[in-house]
């Protein structure tokens, strides 16, 4: 079955109420995102420290899209079952974390769930060349991962046209994540991304009481791509 590659917003909760997440996914679901982007920091692999796999648990029942788990840990092997017993749909971890990328690919899809693999900004293409075959989403990071609200780094677009190029027919997904707003969406998509992740741009001027923001950020975001893409 061909691999759809229709434009995804997946909203990063990183940059919702810590108190609230149930509501805020469903708040952000019902306001157009196609996925939920849950971001796990450990402090060690990245400078931050966010929730685990008994969050992600807690969480799950209150989305009815995809649950996308990035894990910005390391060691991450451990952990793979605890997240996809969570009900984590997408696992992605980072090539960075770890020698052995492949086997960690590989258990996670054991596990039953697809397997993502992330580059941090300063990692080339290269690098997943030989995960290709195994992998369902490839994940650019367009900032150094482990805080909301940076800035976007630009040579990582040409990064995302490589990795379009590489991957060619394989029913692999391309996402985005770090610095995404309705400026920088149309580069990343004309370049061959279909899922972009944004956090600030999404849950900027809204809250579980006052969802409609939340739905006019994701709009924005989608009419700058669609706007520029027909
Ligand atoms: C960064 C996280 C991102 C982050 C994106 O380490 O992986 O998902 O929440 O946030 P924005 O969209 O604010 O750059
Ligand atoms: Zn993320």
């Amino acid at each position: 079955m061909a691999l759809n590659r229709s434009l995804k917003i997946a909203p990063s909760i990183l940059s919702a109420d810590f108190a609230n997440f149930g509501a805020e996914c469903e708040a952000i679901e019902a306001q157009g995102a196609d996925w939920v982007h849950v971001d796990v920091m450990d402090g060690h692999f990245v400078p931050n420290i966010t929730f685990g796999p008994s969050t992600c648990a807690a969480i799950r029942p209150h989305i009815k899209t995809v649950m996308d788990v990035h894990l910005m840990i390391a060691p991450v092997d451990p952990y793979i079952d605890a997240f996809a017993k969570a009900g984590a749909d997408v696992i992605t971890a980072h090539v960075e974390a770890g020698p052995h990328i492949h086997r960690t690919m590989q258990a996670i899809r054991a596990a039953g769930a697809k397997a993502g693999v992330a580059l941090n900004p300063g990692t080339p293409a290269s690098s997943v060349e030989y995960l290709l075959d195994m992998v369902d989403l490839v994940c650019v990071m367009t900032v150094n991962p482990g805080f909301g609200g940076q800035k976007f780094i630009h040579s990582q677009v040409e990064k995302v046209r490589q990795l379009r190029a590489m991957i060619g027919d394989r029913p692999i997904h391309i996402e985005i994540d770090g610095g995404v707003d309705p400026t920088t969406a149309p580069l990343v998509a004309a370049a061959g991304a279909d899922v972009l992740v944004a956090g600030s741009a999404v849950f900027r001027g809204g809250s579980v009481s006052n969802p409609a923001p939340y739905g006019a950020n994701i709009k924005a975001i989608r009419d700058a791509v669609l706007s520029t893409t027909v």
